[in-house]
């Protein structure tokens, strides 16, 4: 596969030299393309992916979009959750119109009933006694739910992975709950890399716009990132004072990552804090992306299931175009790069190391697929516990002598979390 690594041939620049910088070329196929057959979209579909929140599939069937293709999700009222295509076997209507019966779905149109495995158990308009039904088969496909969220495994029916149990939906004194669901006008990819991008944490969300989280944010951190068995971490290390702050964020490929509540103020010394937020990042299409959330939610919050739904600030287009620009968050940071991304004209830097790895990571996963191997985190034993090290933890810490000294200890300190400690 060829990569979309041309650059666009441009003279020195003098400055003003706009006219020589129009052109813009094709983004990276390879890495952004989720239809099926593409081998980005036949890599995504080798992993469980969330399709709907339960909450959503109490009235009616939903209709949505994954991946490029188009599901109605729904349970029967007996308690079954189905992924069936959303075009009616028979003569096309949108099963969305459908009515859940106590076993499967049943067509608005003609009355055809469809099992969550896709087969058809009823075509009343047939005579008595035919056995027509026996030949029809909706596309369907396998279901699994966690905490309120339905994932549906989208790939080749031979290669289905066991379902992936990260350490972080099991944490003490917390409740794993269904959380927000939001849609941003752009490409995967991008959602994705800014999940290894700490520096904007520092600027998007406190130097540029405001303080939207604490004002240790502020400080730009000294940052690193690692491979881990669940995929890779980003470590966020910053000074305040004789104190060391290290936030850690994991990223579990293919789409999916984790991060701790933006509420560390770094004032003394706490013993790390578990992942609270797991977000699952999922193309509807090359140009749309939805992201859906777990939380662990401590009960002596006292939060309501509403409110835990409700998307992080700046997350969703919910704010007025005028306050998005005076204070610019993530879904504008990340919509904006255009529609998908143009790897071709960007500049990366130091900076950027995270996102680097986590395309590397990427782009292997999608080539084992093409060789006809399986990816990575695709082969774990059925009910393995994925370690992961989201967290916040604070450390005292005296500064060292001299600030490159010190950069090098903050970088000590922050590896150090991911061996149980300073
Ligand atoms: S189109 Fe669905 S039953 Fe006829
Ligand atoms: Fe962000």
């Amino acid at each position: 596969m060829k990569r979309a690594r041309s650059r666009v041939a441009r003279p020195k620049s003098i400055g003003f030299d706009g006219y020589h910088r129009r052109d813009v070329p094709p983004p990276d196929r390879e890495l952004t393309q989720v239809g099926p057959g593409t081998p980005c979209g036949e890599y995504l579909r080798r992993f469980w992916q969330p399709v709907a929140f339960a909450r959503d599939l109490a009235v009616a069937p939903l209709r949505v979009r994954i991946l490029g293709e188009d599901l109605v999700v729904f349970r029967d009222r007996g308690g079954r959750v189905g992924v069936l295509h959303l075009h009616c076997a028979h003569r096309g209507t949108s099963l969305e119109f459908g009515i859940p019966l106590e076993r499967g779905l049943r067509c608005c149109y003609h009355g055809w009933v469809y099992d969550v495995d896709g087969r058809c158990l009823e075509t009343p308009g047939e005579p008595a006694g035919s056995r027509f039904r026996e030949r029809v088969w909706q596309g369907a496909y396998p279901t699994h739910e966690l905490a309120g969220l339905v994932f549906a495994y989208l790939g080749p029916p031979d290669r289905r992975p066991s379902f992936p149990v990260y350490d972080s939906y099991d944490v003490r004194g917390y409740r794993l709950m269904p959380a927000a669901q939001f849609t941003l006008p752009c490409n995967w990819l991008q959602v994705k890399d800014n999940s290894m991008d700490p520096v904007h944490t520092a600027f998007l969300h406190a130097l540029s716009s405001g303080y939207q989280f604490t004002e240790a944010f502020g400080a730009v951190p000294e940052i690193d990132w690692k491979l881990t068995d669940a995929g890779m971490v980003y470590l966020a290390t910053r000074r305040v004072g004789d104190l060391v702050w290290v936030r850690v964020a994991d990223f579990m490929p293919p789409n999916v990552h984790q991060f701790t509540r933006e509420i560390e103020d770094a004032t003394e010394v706490k013993p790390a804090s578990r992942p609270v937020i797991i977000r699952w990042a999922v193309p509807n299409d090359d140009t749309h992306t939805t992201n859906f959330e777990l939380a662990q939610v401590d009960p002596a919050w006292g939060l309501e299931p509403e409110q835990v739904a409700k998307p992080g600030f700046g997350q969703s287009d919910d704010r007025p175009y005028a306050e998005r620009q005076s204070h610019p968050a993530d879904f504008d940071a990340q919509s904006s790069q255009r529609t998908i991304a143009v790897h071709a004209l960007e500049h990366l830097g130091s900076a950027d190391r995270g996102v680097i790895m986590l395309r590397r990571i990427v782009r292997e996963g999608i080539r084992a697929v093409a060789r006809g191997t399986d990816p990575f985190g695709t082969r774990r034993p059925e009910g393995k516990v994925i370690r992961t090290f989201t967290q916040d933890v604070v450390f005292r810490v005296p500064p060292a002598p001299s600030p490159e000294a010190d950069r090098r200890l903050l970088r000590a300190t922050g590896r150090s979390v991911l061996n149980g400690g300073s």
